[in-house]
């Protein structure tokens, strides 16, 4: 109350602005400040409690996002003082430690639930604040137990049926110890799940918490299986039989071993646990493959599991007959291997399960008996359907290695069905094709939906970079103004035209201007001459945009051309901002008019500072340079620095 007072007679309300905290909390720091208006706190609720002694208590207001317990209290004065080294003092770090670990950590799943570290805070806090003891599936404690039970349930399912079908000695005091040590795993494996929060599959991003949902979902979906695959059925079948034995001491030799065969048949329910190793693959390839082809990831998992069936059909072809007490028209007998060593064996059920499932044969000799023939049935099949899998996954895998190409194949053979509909001449339909390859070069891109799906900065940088040839190259560009060019490129379009093609026809409205990546072309005058050549690097068409006039030459594809053109209304935009560089392309339009002998004073009359033209000289002079025009010293105003040039 004392506090209380103080704090409104000082005019600080009823929250001091900063509380110190000492926690004698192992894994807290001690003498942590925390600062109660800070913006980001992971609860947000600045509550102050008075508790049965009197003692004022923040609620959850450190940043860490651990609240605040009983062992920490505010003005440095723990509620109650413990020894260091004393139980309870370890019972708590034990404590904390566990809640650690369930808790989930900064790692690849929860960023990609959580999408952020202030999210992953909230979580924290809202798994603490349901205060259950549940495993939160992002936690580092999930993540360790799945992946040892990955390494045991890939051991489990590739031993299991080796030792069931080729060794004899299930009751050894070995194979009941494995077993029993990888049942209680399993089994502890079910307990684990029924503790852990449950991911939600729809819309709601939230990780269920609760117990009891946990629990009716679990039940609902993979409980039974995963509880039958890892109780040991076998075992418990033997003991009961056991004590009917004792009550039945008659029993025969030949029933004690049809008793032992049931019993192997019931191991081989722990088979079942397959399925647990394809939801934690799933779960983990979802995670952390997914950068990785996904398509490529999905072949690696069939090769497995393709090798993971043949190896149990292999077992299967030897315990049936083994089963059966090897039969001498088993294939076992056929091939005088029912007294070999296991590997023998194995190495020729293998050997014959494969030759079935890849169709290539039936092993040694084509099945005798029938139950042989049904089992060659039955590998037959899988083998086939993974084997269409196989080949499916793999065109799908080979398909999108190169979409581009087939994106551009696909394209052509819609073109060269387009000409032929249209019965365009065999010239045309040539030009057509060389179109295709020069422009794309075996490659489509939508390019333009691919940049529209980046953020405004990415395409920018995106576009910079594919100009950057254009850029070096063009003069204009390369002694320009970094906003300036920044601001054109992302607004040029590129365009490829042939030998031959008129580009510009004089006379007529121009809606763009042309800037030359790569090529030549050729400036053709009213009368047909030829006025000059331009190359990589120059540009013309600016001309009309310049004066709003037709076009005053035409313009002549000499050889393959890669452009970049800008429209009328980018041109006008950009000029206006950057109006010294509308007046040295003016100036330089001033001099292409005056060698083709049009009077230049249709691109200077605009201007409202008369005769003289503001420029800056060196980069006319390389502009021209680029025309191969002649620049005489005369032309230009020696008296001015900036370089004015005479009209
Ligand atoms: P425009 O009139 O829009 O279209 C034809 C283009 O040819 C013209 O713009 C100039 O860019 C270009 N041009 C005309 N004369 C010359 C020249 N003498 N040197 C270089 N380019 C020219």
């Amino acid at each position: 109350w004392m506090v209380i007072a103080r704090q409104i007679r000082t005019g600080g309300g009823l929250l001091p602005q900063r509380y110190e905290l000492v926690s004698t909390n192992a894994n807290q720091q001690p003498n942590r400040t925390c600062d109660t208006d800070a913006s980001d706190h992971a609860i947000g609720s600045n509550q102050i409690q008075i508790d049965v002694n009197g003692a004022l208590d923040q609620q959850g207001a450190c940043t860490s996002g651990r609240q605040h317990d009983e062992t920490n209290s505010l003005y440095g004065t723990p509620k109650e003082e413990l020894a260091p080294g004393s139980s309870e003092v370890k019972a708590s770090f034990m404590r904390n430690q566990l809640e650690a670990l369930f808790q989930p950590s900064d790692n690849k799943l929860a960023m990609k639930l959580f999408g952020s570290k202030k999210a992953l805070m909230n979580e924290r806090q809202r798994q603490k604040a349901a205060g259950h003891w549940v495993i939160h599936p992002c936690s580092n404690f999930r993540f360790y137990w799945d992946l040892c039970m990955l390494t045991l349930l890939v051991a489990n399912l590739i031993v299991l049926p080796v030792a069931i079908s080729f060794f004899n000695d299930d009751l050894s005091a070995r194979w009941i110890a494995f077993n029993c040590l990888s049942d209680t795993i399993f089994l502890l494996d079910i307990v684990v799940n029924f503790r852990t929060g449950i991911m939600n599959q729809d819309n709601s991003e939230q990780v269920i918490l609760e117990p009891k949902e946990i629990a009716h979902h679990y039940i609902r979906s993979w409980f039974f299986l995963d509880l039958v695959s890892s109780i040991p059925l076998d075992y418990i079948f033997l003991i009961f039989i056991q004590d009917y034995q004792d009550v039945n001491t008659y029993l025969q030799a030949g029933r004690a071993l049809r008793i032992l065969r049931f019993a192997k048949m019931l191991s081989l329910l722990r088979l079942l646990r397959l399925s647990r190793l394809v939801r934690y693959v799933n779960q983990w390839e979802e995670v952390y493959f997914l950068n990785m082809a996904s398509v490529f990831m999905k072949i690696i998992n069939l090769i497995c599991m393709m090798l993971l069936i043949g190896h149990w059909s292999g077992c299967l072809q030897f315990l049936v007959p083994m089963l059966q007490g090897f039969p001498n028209n088993s294939w076992v007998a056929i091939n005088d291997l029912t007294k070999k060593d296991w590997f023998e064996q194995y190495s020729w059920a293998l050997f014959k399960a494969m030759s079935h499932m890849l169709c290539i044969g039936y092993g040694r000799f084509p099945p005798q008996s029938v139950t042989d023939m049904w089992l060659t049935l039955l590998s037959m099949i899988s083998g086939a359907t993974c084997y269409a899998l196989f080949l499916g996954h793999t065109t799908n895998l080979i398909q999108s290695l190169d979409s581009s190409r087939r994106h551009y194949r696909e394209k052509l053979k819609q073109v060269e069905e387009y000409m032929a509909y249209r019965k365009l001449p065999r010239d045309l339909r040539q030009r057509i094709a060389d179109y295709f390859e020069h422009r794309y070069q075996g490659k489509f891109f939508n390019e333009d939906d691919i940049l529209n799906e980046l953020s405004e900065r990415l395409h920018e940088d995106v576009v910079n970079y594919n100009c950057r040839s254009l850029v070096a190259s063009v003069p204009f560009f390369a002694n320009a103004d970094p906003d300036f060019v920044s601001d054109v490129v992302t607004k040029l379009k590129y365009e490829v035209y042939q030998p031959g093609d008129l580009i510009i026809k004089e006379g007529t409205i121009g809606t763009k201007m042309y800037f030359i990546q790569e090529g030549i072309v050729d400036i053709v005058t009213a009368s047909g001459e030829v006025a000059t050549s331009l190359s990589d690097g120059s540009y013309f068409g600016e001309i009309c945009l310049l004066t709003n006039a037709r076009r005053v030459a035409s313009v002549r594809a000499e050889t393959y051309c890669n452009l970049f053109s800008l429209s009328v209304e980018h041109f006008n935009t950009v000029l206006d901002q950057y109006p010294l560089v509308r007046r040295t392309m003016e100036s330089i339009a001033a001099e292409r008019l005056n060698k083709i002998g049009i009077d230049p004073s249709i691109v200077v009359s605009q201007h409202s500072d008369g005769d003289l033209l503001k420029v800056d000289m060196s980069t006319v002079e390389v502009l021209l340079s680029h025309d191969n025009a002649v620049i005489n010293k005369e032309d230009f105003d020696d008296d001015r620095p900036e370089g004015f040039l005479k009209t």
